[in-house]
C-alpha cells in the first residue's frame, strides 16, 4: 500500500528516476548551506530512471518559489503528448536546510526531498529515498536551469550522486526530452 502512494506520488511529481532495491536508506552528504531563495525560479528536469513506469511526460519543469509563510511552493509541469497539452502538479515543501518533505494533494503523504547539490545557476540534484518494509525506494532528479546544459554541468551532478550515493546504479537514466516539440508553460503561478 505504501508502496502504491509513493509511486502514485512519483507520478504526480512527474519528474522521477525510481527503484526499489533491498537494504534500508543511507543517509548521504547534502548541500552544506543550503539558500532556498536562490533555489527558487524554473529548472528543467535532465534525467529520469529508464525503469520508471511514469513515461508519459515529456519536457518537465520544477518551478520553486517562497510561499508567504516561508515554505516553498513546488509548481510542477510536463507536456504530454497525447493530449497536446502543459499538465501540472502544486505541492508544498517544508523545508529544514537542504533536507525537505513534499506533498502534492491533503491525502497524499508527504515524500522526502533532499537537495544533495545546486550550484543554483546551472544544476542540481536532488535525491529521496523512503524506508519500506524490507526495502527501500530511491528516486533522482537532475535539473538545470538551461533546457539542455552544457555536458560539463550533468556531468558534475553524476559525479556527486557517484560519489555519495554509489550504491545507486545510473545505467538506467533516460535523458528527458526537452527538444523543439516541447511547449512551456508560461502564465503566473
Ligand atoms: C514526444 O514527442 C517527441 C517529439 O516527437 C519525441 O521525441 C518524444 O520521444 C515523445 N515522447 C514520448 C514519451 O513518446
Ligand atoms: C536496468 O534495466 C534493465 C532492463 O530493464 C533491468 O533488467 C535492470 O535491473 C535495471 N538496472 C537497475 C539498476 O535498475
Ligand atoms: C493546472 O492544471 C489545471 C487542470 O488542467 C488547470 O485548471 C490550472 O489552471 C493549471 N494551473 C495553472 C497555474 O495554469
Amino acid at each position: 500500500m505504501q508502496k502504491t502512494l509513493i509511486l502514485a506520488i512519483a507520478a504526480l511529481i512527474g519528474t522521477v528516476s525510481s527503484r526499489y532495491s533491498t537494504g534500508q536508506c543511507t543517509t548521504p552528504a547534502l548541500q552544506d548551506a543550503f539558500d532556498a531563495t536562490k533555489y527558487t525560479g524554473a529548472w528543467f528536469q535532465v534525467a529520469k530512471d529508464r525503469a520508471s513506469p511514469f513515461e508519459n511526460g515529456n519536457c518537465e519543469q520544477a518551478r520553486y518559489s517562497i510561499n508567504a509563510d516561508g515554505t516553498l511552493k513546488v509548481f510542477n509541469t510536463q507536456f504530454s503528448n497525447e493530449t497536446q497539452s502543459i499538465e501540472n502538479a502544486t505541492g508544498t515543501a517544508w523545508c529544514n536546510g537542504p533536507q525537505c518533505s513534499v506533498k502534492f494533494f491533503w491525502f497524499s503523504p508527504s515524500a522526502e526531498y533532499r537537495v544533495m547539490y545546486p550550484d543554483y545557476e546551472n544544476i542540481a540534484l536532488v535525491y529521496a529515498c523512503n524506508d519500506l518494509f524490507l526495502a527501500k525506494a530511491d528516486f533522482v532528479w537532475i535539473l538545470s536551469r538551461e533546457q539542455n546544459p552544457a555536458q560539463e554541468y550533468v556531468d558534475k551532478a553524476l559525479s556527486i550522486l557517484a560519489e555519495r550515493v554509489p550504491e545507486f546504479t545510473t545505467d538506467n537514466l533516460s535523458w528527458t526530452y526537452q527538444g523543439g516539440a516541447c511547449q512551456y508553460f508560461s502564465g503566473p503561478w
